[in-house]
């Protein structure tokens, strides 16, 4: 067994021994005549340990190099220093795993772009040390909410038949040779293949949620998705991950409501886990992200229908690259407009023309509108999509038929009208947004541990 203490206990002061051994990284190293020193990190905090070397004791420090591998023991003292409490002394050091000089991170700065092209290495930063640990708080908060408020966590299947949403933007599954493939009557012949018919990755868990959530009332998943996407923006990647609650006896406001009430407890519970990780990104990537956390965790968020957020464009007209028109979809320029300058807050646009809405969405009385909503955040734009289902069979059928189904491939979905048919909603939140806009950072690519998008996949 590796007997070791984290950097963190020592930090925090949890660890009450004097003497102690650490295993880490070192993040910088520098010596003089009399004693040498080396910042180290484990990971497990974001402040590295001071560690001192006596150059009585240590004659030879030239493993003491960044990047490299090191365990050291020591006691504990007081730090002289300004910038930490603790340090160690050293008494003994093991030059684990060494580095050459073609070690690339070398230089205490690094520009985010040279960063993405070594995933491999750049957790071992600051900033990506503390957007995967942020990472890993924001994924806790959301089960721990789920959970405090009765839902039961679902595991949906990764390889579906539906593209869900209707875009066309599934990744297909096969298990054929590509140069395998036989047409016949200008079809593929998928008798050859694993499913024997065509199979994609999910582009959401949501069709599969609603018959959970309409035999266990309220359920959620929480898993990869996969969008063959065309945009390549900052925004957008090709495999995230979405939380996606569906409930039963929920309509479009208690939907909203429980919007709200998600995204301001994953706040909170950052607020109060990730106090240095914030400070960070605060003063080093967005230097309102604290002022974030204060409106996120203290505001309203502002509501506004699809028809009377383009009336609001058209007052605004001139000022956009294309004129707003009822029944175009919200572009990011007039995402912009509302989230970051009329409202300056959150903003859940509701009620969007149906021709532009995938067909589960339940149709209002007007006909033409359906009973939906997305969230749009400023920085960000769009963070979640949800809306109330459609759960009258007769309106599915017609709304289904519109939007080019094939009901036989749905007919699992339609059975969920027939028997015992309940009126029920939902919505889906990239995981990958939320993070950036708590974290303050701007590309969705550096929130994600290897990301994937259009053209890209290191
Ligand atoms: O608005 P979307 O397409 O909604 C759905 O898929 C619904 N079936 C959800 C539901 O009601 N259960 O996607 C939901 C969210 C978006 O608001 C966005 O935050 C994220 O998923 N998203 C992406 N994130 C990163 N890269 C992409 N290519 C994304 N596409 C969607
Ligand atoms: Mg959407």
């Amino acid at each position: 067994m590796i007997e070791r203490t984290s950097v963190k206990s020592i930090l925090e002061g949890e660890c009450k021994e004097k003497r102690v051994t650490v295993y880490g990284w070192i993040r910088t190293a520098r010596s003089g005549k009399n004693v040498a020193f080396a910042s180290i990190t484990d990971g497990s905090v974001s402040s590295g340990l001071q560690v001192v070397f006596d150059r009585d004791k240590f004659d030879d420090v030239s493993g003491l190099a960044t990047g490299a591998c090191i365990r050291v023991s020591g006691s504990i003292v007081d730090s002289p220093g300004a910038e930490q409490s603790r340090e160690v002394n050293a008494d003994e050091l093991e030059i684990i795993g060494p580095v050459g000089e073609d070690y690339p991170l070398q230089k205490k700065k690094h520009s985010i772009e040279f960063l993405r092209s070594m995933p491999h290495l750049r957790a071992r930063t600051n900033t990506f040390g503390a957007v995967f640990r942020m990472s890993h708080h924001l994924s806790l908060a959301i089960h721990r909410f789920f959970d405090e408020n009765g839902f039961f966590f679902i595991h949906a299947p990764l390889i579906t038949t539906s593209d869900a949403e209707g875009a066309g933007e599934a990744f297909q599954v096969t298990s054929m040779p590509l140069e395998s493939i036989t047409i016949k009557n200008g079809e593929v012949d998928y008798s050859m293949d694993y499913f024997k018919r065509q199979a994609f990755l999910t582009v959401s868990a949501q069709l599969e949620a609603e018959p959970l959530a309409l035999a266990m009332g309220k359920v959620y998943t929480f898993g990869p998705t996969f969008r063959a996407d065309p945009s390549d923006t900052r925004f957008h990647t090709a495999e995230f991950w979405m939380i996606e609650p569906e409930m039963a006896f929920f309509d479009l406001d208690d939907d909203i409501s429980l919007i709200k009430d998600f995204i301001k407890f994953t706040a909170r519970y950052l607020h109060e886990k990730c106090p240095e990780e914030i400070s960070f990104f605060n003063r080093f990537y967005e230097k309102k992200l604290k002022e974030r956390y204060s409106m996120l965790m203290e505001s309203d968020f502002a509501r506004i229908t699809y028809t009377d957020a383009f009336e609001l464009l058209k007052k605004n007209s001139g000022t956009f690259e294309v004129e707003p028109e009822w029944g175009s979809d919200i572009s990011t320029e007039y995402e912009r407009f509302l989230a970051e300058q009329h409202f300056g807050c959150p903003v859940f646009v509701t009620d969007y023309p149906a021709a532009i809405k995938p067909f589960y969405m339940r149709l209002n009385d007007d006909r033409r509108t359906v009973a939906c909503t997305d969230l749009l955040f400023p920085q960000v734009g769009e963070i979640v999509g949800g809306s109330q289902r459609e759960e009258r069979l007769d309106v599915l059928s017609i709304r289904a038929k519109e939007c080019g189904i094939d009901l036989d491939d749905y007919s699992w979905y339609f059975d969920l009208r027939k028997w015992g048919s309940a009126p029920h909603s939902g919505f889906g939140l990239g995981f990958e947004r939320l993070l950036m806009y708590l974290t303050g950072m701007e590309n969705i690519r550096d929130v994600i541990p290897f990301p994937r998008s259009k053209g890209k996949m290191i």
